[in-house]
Parts: structure tokens; sequence; C-alpha cells
């Protein structure tokens, strides 16, 4: 559908062509002065010049041409040459019953591309802890967004499952259960399908030594050693290793699962490690690795580089690859896989110079077509209220789930403290809505700044709060069940000012989502929903809604406020939460 102001900046170019001017002259603004009219144009003004005439003239024929229009009313002609003027009533409510009746309230689709979206990004054996939820947040969030535009859209959580925490894990392992029959090199039965560990016990083990490895040498050499045997292929450790991935995928997914979070792939860094040789192989052929210091490098750097790029380092003296290895060799088999037309990383933004290095080999080795696009999504840090990086209350890193605990537990307190519910239904709405503190906490700030986790006002239910966007629409629910009937489908000519704002602010959907895709962008759904929210409150507020007398009256309210309602849960199905049924 044609964006509503794209049409008044035609209708207002159509009326300066009919009096002699150029119709670009035409382009209208929303006003900045709400209190004097909706919406504005300077063309006079620019007019002026061009023309030779005293911009008040112009102005004066162009409002004098437009006092019949369909679209626009209340068209006055404002010293020095402004035109102010205001929607058509009528108009407004044919263009909103126009975008109800149009698929996805009348988006403009693009040509669709395939996208990898590369997100979440957690490690093998390691919690989840608070630096993996911003990009499980946005990542979704984002991968929604391009999906709803019509694209379609691959995310992948990229497990790290290939490194030194492998080794350390086996080695660990080893010393405390020297008799399990994976160790054993004489072996050449099968092994046990079970697991020969808990997630608790992978959980403290991994800590444990990676604490010992830093201490004892010994310890470390033999960690290193497991790790090159396991990327070696060793049977029993591949056995082993297999165990470690199945028991914390699971883990993972349940963790995720609870964030509303869900990934169509569970890549793994180890998956891309065939590609490795033929790659390096490759780098070398085209004349860009070469040996620095017995590491095989590339060289990245650009003259117009305001900071230093460092050589890429490919292989290390030992002929170890690294993290930026694997996700070259990443980008290649997500090239052969799927030819996607772009590969987007939300990653934080600590990563920056890894992605820049990447990126630039991808680019001069041509992994990629020219123009698959590599962006990189960089997310600020979430911290305390002391401005320094969230942590426990001790100190320590904060895991996810203790995360989501306390915020279910606040938002819990608060459903009890204000009425009497019964426990199970507490615990279940205290869920949805401790899902939406937390997402809207992260979303409603611009992804790339750092922001402040502050578990009082993101669970408050007033102010820009997810709880508030979810109490919204828990109150039109509301109001659409006492009603009890049909829901009825037109949409009916404004009557008031809140009615009106409301209206205007819903016509304003498919712009805003438009900017929030092209810009990889949820705040601007955030912002854009909490006016939403106030404008609907407002008219709530003004309004005898369900005692109007008028029926047709009534019947208008109803259809404009569930229509609100679908926008409104559009947008929180974007964000990645969900509302539920009373609040
Ligand atoms: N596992 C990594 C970490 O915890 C994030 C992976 C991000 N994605 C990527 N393709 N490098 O830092």
């Amino acid at each position: 559908m044609e964006k509503l102001l794209s049409i008044i900046s035609r209708e207002i170019g159509d009326a300066f062509e009919a009096c002699g001017y150029e119709r670009e002259l035409g382009r209208v603004t929303v006003s900045n002065r709400p209190d004097l009219c909706e919406y504005q144009c300077n063309g006079a003004m620019a007019g002026a010049k061009k023309y030779h005439k005293a911009p008040f003239m112009i102005a004066d024929e162009v409002a004098e041409k437009l006092q019949s229009s369909k679209v626009v009313k209340d068209v006055a002609s404002v010293k020095p040459g402004f035109l102010n003027f205001n929607l058509d009533n009528e108009y407004l409510a044919s263009y909103i019953n126009q975008m109800k009746t149009s698929k996805k309230h009348g988006i403009e689709l693009s040509a669709p591309e395939k996208i990898v979206i590369d997100y979440g990004g957690p490690n093998v054996a390691k919690p989840l802890h608070v630096g993996h939820l911003r990009s499980a947040i946005i990542g979704e969030s984002v991968k929604r967004i391009l999906r709803y535009a019509g694209n379609e859209v691959i995310g992948d959580a990229h497990l790290g499952d290939w490194g030194l925490q492998m080794g350390l894990i086996i080695t660990e392992l080893k010393e405390r259960k020297p008799d399990l029959v994976y160790f054993d090199h004489e072996y050449t039965g099968e092994y046990p399908e079970e697991a020969p560990f808990t997630i608790s016990e992978l959980e403290e083990i991994y800590p444990c030594a990676s604490g010992k490895a830093k201490v004892d040498e010994e310890f470390a050499k033999r960690a290193h050693d497991a790790t090159v045997m396991l990327q070696n292929k060793d049977r029993g450790y591949t056995a082993i290793w297999n165990h470690i991935l199945k028991v914390s995928i699971e883990d993972l997914q349940k963790n995720y699962s609870k964030l509303d979070v869900h990934f169509d792939l569970w890549k793994k860094e180890s998956d891309a490690q065939p590609y490795i040789p033929d790659m390096v192989q490759m780098l070398k052929d085209k004349g860009l690795a070469y040996i620095s210091n017995g590491a095989l490098v590339v060289d990245v750097a650009k003259p117009e580089d305001t900071k230093e790029v460092p050589p890429c380092i490919i292989l290390k003296s030992d002929g170890a690859s690294l993290y930026q290895t694997t996700d070259l060799a990443t980008i290649v088999e997500r090239e052969k896989l799927f030819k996607p037309n772009r590969i987007i990383y939300v990653v934080d933004k600590r990563q920056e110079m890894h992605f820049t290095q990447v990126f630039r080999v991808s680019r001069l080795a041509e992994l990629v077509p020219e123009d698959t696009k590599l962006q990189f999504l960089g997310f600020g840090t979430m911290n305390g209220k002391d401005g320094k990086p969230f942590k426990t209350r001790q100190g320590g890193v904060m895991r996810l789930e203790h995360l989501i605990r306390d915020i279910n537990d606040a938002v819990y307190d608060k459903i009890m403290a204000s009425r009497d519910e019964d426990e199970e239904t507490a615990r279940e709405n205290a869920k949805i809505i401790g899902l939406s503190a937390i997402k809207y906490g992260d979303l409603s700030n611009q992804a790339s700044k750092d922001y402040v986790f502050d578990v009082d006002r993101f669970t408050s239910f007033e102010g820009n709060t997810g709880p508030y966007i979810l109490y919204t629409i828990v109150r039109i629910k509301s109001i659409l069940k006492k009603f009890g009937q049909e829901i009825p489908t037109a949409i009916t000519v404004p009557d008031g000012v809140a009615q009106k704002a409301l209206m205007l602010d819903m016509t304003r959907f498919a712009d805003v989502f438009a900017q929030a895709s092209a810009e990889y962008a949820p705040h601007k759904l955030c912002a854009y929903i909490y006016d939403l929210a106030n404008d609907f409150n407002r008219f709530y507020h003004e309004t005898k809604i369900l005692a109007e007398e008028d029926q047709d009256k009534k019947k208008g309210y109803i259809a404009l406020i569930s229509y609100c309602k679908d926008i409104l849960e559009t947008c929180i199905e974007l964000l990645g939460f969900a509302a539920p049924e009373k609040m």
C-alpha cells in the first residue's frame, strides 16, 4: 500500500502543479506543532525564488486549490508562506480500513532475499550468561522482522564447540573417571548411549578444569594435547565430545525456548573445519597469505583506515587454526550450502575488529560474490545500575537462568501484591510478563549502545516498558470481551482529537516497519508501540467506549481498538514476546 505521507505529498504536489509550479514543491512533513495542524508544507517558501513571487502569494493560490480536496482539509496559508493542514477524516477512515484488509497491514514487500543470521553464539559446556542474552534477543527480533518483510531467513546458533574447552573437559573427566571405556585405546566396541555425566556435572567440570589449567602447567599441556587428539579424530574422545554436544544442546535449547528464541539451524564451529585446508591453500595460491613470524597471515589494512587493522592470522606457527579461520571457513560453508544474499552477525561489538578482518579476507579472496552483503550488527554491553557490566550480587557472572528467575519473581510479587490471584496463574503470567520486561528493556535501546539492566524499571507496569505495552493489549482484550458480540469490521470516521491521533499513529505502521527492517532496528518498533499504547490509553480515558449509546459510533470504536490491538500484537510478535489473556 502506498504510504499515507506520500499520498498526501502527491495531493499537495498536484495542487502546486495545477497552479503552474513544479510538483516537487509539494513535499509534506508531519507537523512539529501538532497544536496548530497535523501536516505542513514549506514548498511555497522554496518556490518563491524560482518564480519571483512572494511566498505567501504562492501559498494562497495552492491553499485555494486545495479547498475541494478529498485528502486534506483545513488548509491554511500562514505568513510568510507556510501551508498548514489536516488530514480529511473520511479519508483517514477509508485509508485505515484499506490497511486493515491488506496483507501485513499494507507493508511494502521488497524482492525476497536469502539471509543467514548468525546469532546466539552459545558455547558448549558453558552455561549461557547475560552476554548471550543480547545476541539472542536482538537476533531473534531482527530475524522475525526480516522474515515478515518477505525474506527467506535462516537463523543459525553457530555453536562454539571447537577449542581448548573441549580438551579441558576431556582431561578433567579422565582425571575423575580414568576407568571409563572412552579412555581405553585398545577398546574397539560400541560406546554407551548414555553420557557419562549430567549437564550439572558438565557445568561444574568446565570452570574447574579451566581454573586448574591456569595454575597447573602440566594439566594445561594435557588439555592442549587432548584438544589436538580430538581434532585428529581420536575415537574415544570423539565419542565423549558427541556426548558433551548432545547434553549441552539439549540444555541450551531448553533455555532458549524459555526466551522464545528458536534457531532454524544448530550448526557448529566444528562443521566448518573440513573447509579449512582447501581455503588455506586457496589463500596461498592467490598470493594473499604469507608467513610472518612463523604464522600464516593475510594483510587487510587499507590506506583509509583511521584505526590500525592488524593482519588476519590464519594459522598459528604450530599450524593450529583460530577463531578467524573458523569464521572464514564458515563463510565458505554457508556459501556452499545456501548461497545467501546477506549474512548478518549479531555479536558483541567488542568483536568488531575480528569481523573487520574476516570480512576483508573474504572480499580479497572472493569467498562470496561481490554483491553478497556481510554485515556486523554489534551490540553494546548490558550494565548493572553501577554502570559496570552486569554481575551477580557476589560479583560473579550472572547465569541467564538466574536472571530470568529474578525477573519472574519480581513480576510475580507485583501481581500478588496488587490482587488476589491463584498461585499457578500468577506464576504463568509472571513468565509471560517477565519475558516482555527483559526483551523490551533490551530492544527499546539502540542495539549498538550499552544499557543499564534495571529490574525495577523494566518490570514496572507504567512508563516505557514491556509490561505497560502488554497491559494496554490486555485492556483492549478485556473491552472486546465485555462487548461480547462479534467484532465489527468497519472503522468509522473519527469524532474527537484523541481518536484521530490514535488513527494517525496506526497509519504509520508500514513506515516504521520499513525503517526497522532496513536498519535492523527493533528499537524503532518499540518507540512506535509506546506511542501507540499512549494514544490508545488517552483515547480510552477520554471516551466512553462500551457505554456509548449511538450504536454505530460504538461499533466503530470497537472495530478501531480491535485493529489497534492487532497492530500492537504484530509488533510484539516481531519483538519476540506475547501478551497474556489477563493481567
Ligand atoms: N561463541 C562466540 C562467543 O561466545 C560468539 C560467536 C559469534 N558468531 C560468530 N560467527 N563468530 O563469543
